[in-house]
């Protein structure tokens, strides 16, 4: 095994930058609740201030005077993968966050399936004191080498910088095993993601159900794979009083299950993908790769259900499940290509087009699910655009309409669903720790 390459590490000292103009804006910030026109001013210490009288002279000052922007404080995605160690042709941190910075993140929760699997205190520190685009803050593994078998040493990973713990890509099926790691983990006032699905169920199904499944006579996943999981999940909650989130749900009773829980009180959180809020197994085209996640699309009735569920506010948040597989195994067919797509860039067009466009979701409220509640479940004060909060936002342009070519995306994979397709809206900069990244601006 190469040894994996080492970023720069370092206390982050921003980089002071020219002031930053934005004389007419729409500002859409869940933590003030504002979603008005606006001017924004960043000053030269890179803090949110009030516009000055007199402005900086020009080679101080960068303006940025384009109609139809959109300023929402930094995104944050709670399940990425950046296969780094391990697989660092599909993805590395450096890649991978520049993919999230260009998709409008700023802060990201990787994922400990890495290989060597994320649950050592050396592996946290290194994501954690990567200096990328975006802030890394790492999972780590729920039990030892993500075997399910023993619980990680989460005390240890905590203190080295880990926000959470999950097996992802793996449920920690054994109920004996979850209830030690979910105690353990309570007692550090962190969450532990589960990936809700019983490979006892699952049956080795890659894909719900639907016309192409026949067609190519690819072995089905039953929804009971996720809903018992589910089940499972929220009986130990309830017995431990630990904080669980359920990673990437699917299906229409788990969103039930969830709810009811919610309504009990019990300290549970879940996500949607913007992949299993827009699309449906039958929308499946063929035999492509590309189509293929873990856990499959829906029917059309879950996708109903899951969009449900973000309204209501039972899915607390949005999150991509961003996972690069090289061009070489996704093109393997769905039969065997690996679990996984990518989803940072084009996270923004796709949940504002079906969740807000379509389906109604106040922008504020869409805002939460990308703001408040990822930084809230990992224990962070989301960033905000309030007078003297340090700078870190997104831009948006959410009417600009653009094609995906998997080629021109920061990613190093190209296992996207969206290939080809126009999507509308998108982010064009991001500003964070002093610096203002502007791909599309
Ligand atoms: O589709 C998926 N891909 N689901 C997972 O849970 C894991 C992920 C990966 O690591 O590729
Ligand atoms: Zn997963």
């Amino acid at each position: 095994m190469a040894k994996p390459v080492c970023y720069p590490i370092g206390a982050m000292k921003p980089e002071t930058t020219k002031a930053l103009y934005f004389p007419r804006v729409r500002l859409l910030d869940p933590t003030s609740g504002r979603d008005e026109e606006g001017a924004l001013f960043v000053d030269a210490e890179g803090r949110i201030a009030p516009v000055p009288e007199r402005l900086p002279s020009a080679s101080r000052l960068t303006i940025v005077d384009r109609p139809g922007l959109t300023i929402v404080p930094g995104l944050c995605d709670v399940h990425v993968h950046f296969r780094d160690p391990g697989a660092t042709d599909a993805e590395d941190l450096v890649s991978g966050s520049a993919a999230a910075a260009n998709g409008g993140f700023t802060r990201v929760v990787t994922m400990p399936n890495t290989n060597p699997a994320t649950d050592t205190p050396e592996l946290v520190r290194r994501a954690r004191s990567a200096q990328t685009a975006v802030a890394i803050y790492p999972s780590a593994c729920a039990t030892v080498g993500r075997m399910g078998k023993t619980c990680a040493a989460l005390e240890t990973l905590e203190q080295a910088g880990a926000v959470a713990f999950s097996d992802d890509g793996a449920m920690v099926s054994d109920p004996a095993v979850m209830k030690v790691v979910m105690l353990r983990a309570k007692k550090l006032g962190r969450p532990v993601m589960d990936h809700a699905v019983l490979p006892e169920l699952s049956q080795g199904g890659v894909v719900r159900d639907c016309p192409t499944a026949q067609a190519l006579g690819l072995p089905i996943f039953p929804p009971e794979a996720e809903v018992e999981a589910v089940r499972a999940d929220i009986a130990l909650c309830r017995e431990t009083g630990c904080a669980l989130h359920l990673q990437h749900l699917s299906c229409a009773e788990s969103v039930e299950l969830v709810r009811a829980a919610r309504a009990e009180g019990l300290p549970v959180t879940a996500e949607a993908t913007p992949h299993h809020l827009a699309l449906a197994a039958e929308d499946i085209p063929g035999n492509d790769g590309n189509w293929r996640m873990n856990p499959p699309l829906g029917t059309r009735a879950d996708v109903e259900a899951l969009r449900q569920g973000v309204l209501d506010g039972t899915l607390t948040l949005f999150a991509t499940d961003h996972a690069p597989h090289t061009r070489a195994s996704k093109a393997k067919g769905f039969k065997t290509a690996p679990f996984g797509v990518i989803g940072l860039e084009t996270a923004v067009g796709v949940t504002w087009d079906t969740m807000v466009r379509q389906c109604g979701m106040a922008p504020l409220a869409w805002a939460a699910c990308w703001v408040t509640h990822p930084n809230r479940l990992i224990g962070l004060r989301p960033p905000t655009l309030e007078i003297g909060a340090p700078a870190e936002f997104a831009v948006l342009d959410l009417e600009e309409t653009w094609t995906v070519d998997p080629d021109r995306l920061a990613s190093k994979s190209a296992d996207t669903p969206w290939a080809g397709k126009t999507l509308r809206g998108r982010a064009v900069a991001t500003y964070r720790n002093g610096r203002f990244r502007t791909p599309f601006l």
